[in-house]
């Protein structure tokens, strides 16, 4: 059986030579050899010794050697069987296998199996590449088209067989937020448009105000020129009227003045002849002397005189009020004309003189200070408005203090001051200020608007400083201003050009 074993073994390319060996070194059996052979360490003398000492150390012994010329491996296998008995040397088991066979079969192999490998390898890859396009590369391309789509349609739609992984739950995903940004940019329009509602609107809205604005402000004008109308054809009628009685009256009192000097005249010429008289006739008769004692002639003369100088003071005094009242009212010229502005406030002074004395429960003075000023040219009766509605609200002002009121003695008495200055070779300045209760900011704001008025119903029209500010600002081209404060007073500052500008 051995020997079929050991035959079968040398049919292995690269084994040369197999060989059992017994303990005691005879050849049990060997490939090729005949039944009885001798013992294995003659047949193999090379070997004799490695056999000696690995059948007796129990060891596995390998040789290199040369045999026959050729290089060989040997493999010395001791073992141990009961069939030997215990000498206590080991049976060998002997192989000599060709070297050089051996590297060959072991490259065959390894070529055979590098080759097995690397095929395998490709094979792998080619699989792997297959199910990664498959189931990846072109699930990707898919999503991605239909990305690409989605940006210019801005709709996204699901590629078809998509395999259920990974690529079609992140195309779900993408699906999901193209529509959310599809429903956010449907939000964004309708935010925009809702936006572009609004600007309309808001524009129309402020169009709509600053029209009725717009219309508030003409009605406003409207109703200033009305009054404006009515006010000065009120003054015109006044101003027709005052002038006519004064050219009625300045008739009569230049007769009256014009005849006094020569009724004084006469009677110094009379009062001469009784004196002549009495010298040539010291004796008087009974019934002159009777008569001299009756009239008292000595205080008749006296009181005479007196009398005549009286007439005199009056008739001026008449006379100066019939030529103030035809300058104020200068109903006969309503061009521009050059004029002294004191004398427009004289005038308005003189025309107020009843508002100053009697009547006033207020003791009001007048503080006139007038610089040297240029010939204004103006229109006469409106400026000549101006001072009398400026000083009618100052008279007003003080009459309505308390402070001032019965007859209290304070150590500024209710005055009120009125000062021109030349401000420059082109402007005048009339300042009319008082020392009256003043106004709070509220009423300052409002001063100057049509109609607005503090006074009592029948006192005030609340005219009377629109018009002064219509005719000092629009038909003057000057300035007029208020500085007034609660319990220091009022100041109202006129500036007008001594021209005014064509424009
Ligand atoms: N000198 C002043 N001192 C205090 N308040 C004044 C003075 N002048 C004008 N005002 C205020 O301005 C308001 C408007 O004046 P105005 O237009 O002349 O109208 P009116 O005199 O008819 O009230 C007056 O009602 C008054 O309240
Ligand atoms: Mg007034």
């Amino acid at each position: 059986m051995l020997r079929r074993v050991v035959q079968n073994y040398v049919t292995l390319p690269a084994v040369r030579e197999i060989a059992i060996v017994a303990p005691d070194g005879e050849t049990i059996t060997r490939s090729g050899a005949f039944k009885n052979d001798r013992p294995y360490a003659l047949v193999r003398p090379q070997l004799a010794a490695a056999m000696e000492d690995s059948a007796r150390s129990g060891e596995e012994r390998f040789l290199e050697l040369e045999l026959d010329g050729k290089p060989v491996l040997v493999e010395i296998l001791p073992f141990h069987n009961t069939l030997f008995g215990t000498s206590g040397r080991r049976g060998l088991a002997i192989a000599i296998l060709d070297l050089r066979q051996l590297q060959a079969a072991t490259l065959q192999m390894f070529l055979t199996l590098t080759g097995a490998i690397a095929i395998g390898i490709v094979a792998i890859l080619i699989l792997m590449w297959v199910s990664i396009h498959r189931v990846v590369l072109k699930p990707l391309t898919l999503v991605n088209q239909a990305v690409a789509e989605s940006d210019r349609t801005g709709v996204f739609t699901m590629p078809a067989n998509l395999p259920r992984n990974e690529i079609k739950f992140l195309a779900r995903n993408f699906e999901r937020v193209v529509k959310q940004l599809e429903a956010y940019d449907q939000l964004h329009k309708e935010i925009e448009q809702r936006k572009q509602v609004e600007a309309a609107l808001r524009q129309s809205e402020a169009r709509e105000r600053a029209k009725s604005h717009e219309l508030g402000k003409l009605v406003r004008e409207l109703k200033q020129t009305q009054a404006q109308l009515v006010q000065t054809e009120k003054m015109s009628s006044l101003g027709r009227m005052v002038g006519g009685v004064a050219h009625e009256i300045n008739n009569p009192v230049s007769f009256i003045f014009g005849n006094l000097t020569f009724a004084q005249e006469y009677f110094e010429q009379l009062v001469d002849l009784i004196e002549l008289y009495q010298q040539s006739y010291p004796q008087p008769t009974p019934q002159i002397a009777r008569r001299l004692d009756e009239i008292e002639l000595e205080f008749l003369i006296d009181d005479t005189q007196k009398l005549f100088a009286s007439m005199k003071v009056g008739a001026e005094r008449i006379r100066d009020i019939v030529l103030s009242l035809r300058n104020f009212s200068r109903f006969d010229e309503a061009e521009l004309k050059s004029v002294k502005i004191e004398e427009g406030l004289r005038n308005t002074l003189l025309i107020l003189q009843p508002r100053f004395q009697g009547g006033s429960p207020v003791e009001i003075v007048t503080v006139e200070e007038f610089g040297d000023l240029p010939l204004v040219e103006c229109y006469a009766s409106q400026i000549n408005q101006v001072f009398l509605n400026l000083l009618s609200n100052a008279i007003d002002a003080l009459e309505s203090d308390e402070r001032y009121r019965h007859g209290r003695k304070l150590p500024v008495p209710a005055t009120i001051w009125i000062r021109t200055e030349a401000l420059n070779k082109k402007t005048i300045a009339v300042r009319i200020r008082d020392n009256g209760p003043g106004m709070p900011p509220e009423v300052r704001q409002k001063a100057f608007d049509p109609f607005f008025t503090t006074k009592e119903i029948g006192k005030g029209t609340g005219l009377g400083l629109s018009i002064s500010y219509q005719i000092i600002v629009e038909q003057h081209k000057g300035r007029l201003e208020c500085i007034s404060k609660p319990g220091e007073g009022t100041e109202f500052v006129i500036e007008i050009p001594t021209q005014i500008p064509r424009s």
